[in-house]
């Protein structure tokens, strides 16, 4: 049997989202173990199992070298890429967010400078407000952009709120909800309709079960 390919993020979510395709029976032990390879297979359930860095998870699977991965709906927006969503695993939860310096006072004369890595999800944004916007896209550390006068305001993930809140940043809209997405490669989803659909299903399943067992 031909191995399934499965693309995860690099990092905490990555984790909790083997432990979930495990618990589905789908697991590959010396994946969590310290290391530092990058590909684990489980030929016995017909898995392979590759990290990279989360951004590229799309792009492994657009392209066919992953029939499927985990990616934010933040990435999905940003770059479209050509891949089915198949299920929001409600994992990685976060927003999309308008923050600024608390003393920033916006005014509608002025063109507004909007740092961000999602250049993209803020253009749309503002243009469904009809603000005319100056993007300067950046790759990290976003935070640091409006506080050195860079930008008047960021588009950016906020999770907890701490890097906002410890680098004197307030927030000002949410734009939209962030969570981790199943997606798969258009022609695997044909040929391994069986496999991915399974795998999707048990998934689906377990998250219900965690869901009820939260929820009584
Ligand atoms: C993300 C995001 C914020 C931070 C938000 O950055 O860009 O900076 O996490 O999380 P919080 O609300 O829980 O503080 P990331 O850690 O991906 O690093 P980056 O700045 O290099 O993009």
């Amino acid at each position: 049997m031909r191995l399934l390919n499965i693309a995860l993020p690099k990092g905490r979510l990555g984790e909790k989202v083997y432990r979930l395709l495990a618990q589905a029976g789908y697991p590959c032990p010396s994946l969590l173990e310290e290391s530092r390879r990058l590909i684990f297979e489980n030929a016995a359930e017909g898995v392979r199992y590759f990290w990279v860095k989360p951004s590229d998870v799309a792009i492994y699977v657009e392209r066919g070298a992953a029939d499927i991965g985990v990616a934010g709906k933040d990435i999905l927006l940003e770059y479209r890429p050509d891949v089915y969503e198949l299920s929001d695993l409600r994992l990685g939860c976060c927003r999309m967010c308008v923050a600024a310096p608390r003393t920033f006072r916006d005014s509608m004369d002025r063109t507004l400078r909007v740092a961000t890595k999602f250049p993209r999800i803020a253009r749309s944004y503002y243009s469904a407000l009809n603000r005319d916007i100056d993007i300067i896209e950046l790759h990290g550390s976003i935070e640091v952009a409006p506080i050195l006068g860079l930008s008047d305001v960021i588009v950016d993930i906020v999770e907890t709120g701490a890097t906002l809140l410890e680098n004197d940043l307030k927030l000002r809209e949410t734009i939209l909800p962030i969570s981790a997405r199943l997606i798969a490669n258009k022609v695997s989803y044909q040929f391994q309709y069986d496999r991915i659909t399974q795998l999707c299903r048990r998934v689906d399943a377990l998250r219900q079960a965690e869901r009820n067992e939260v929820q009584p």
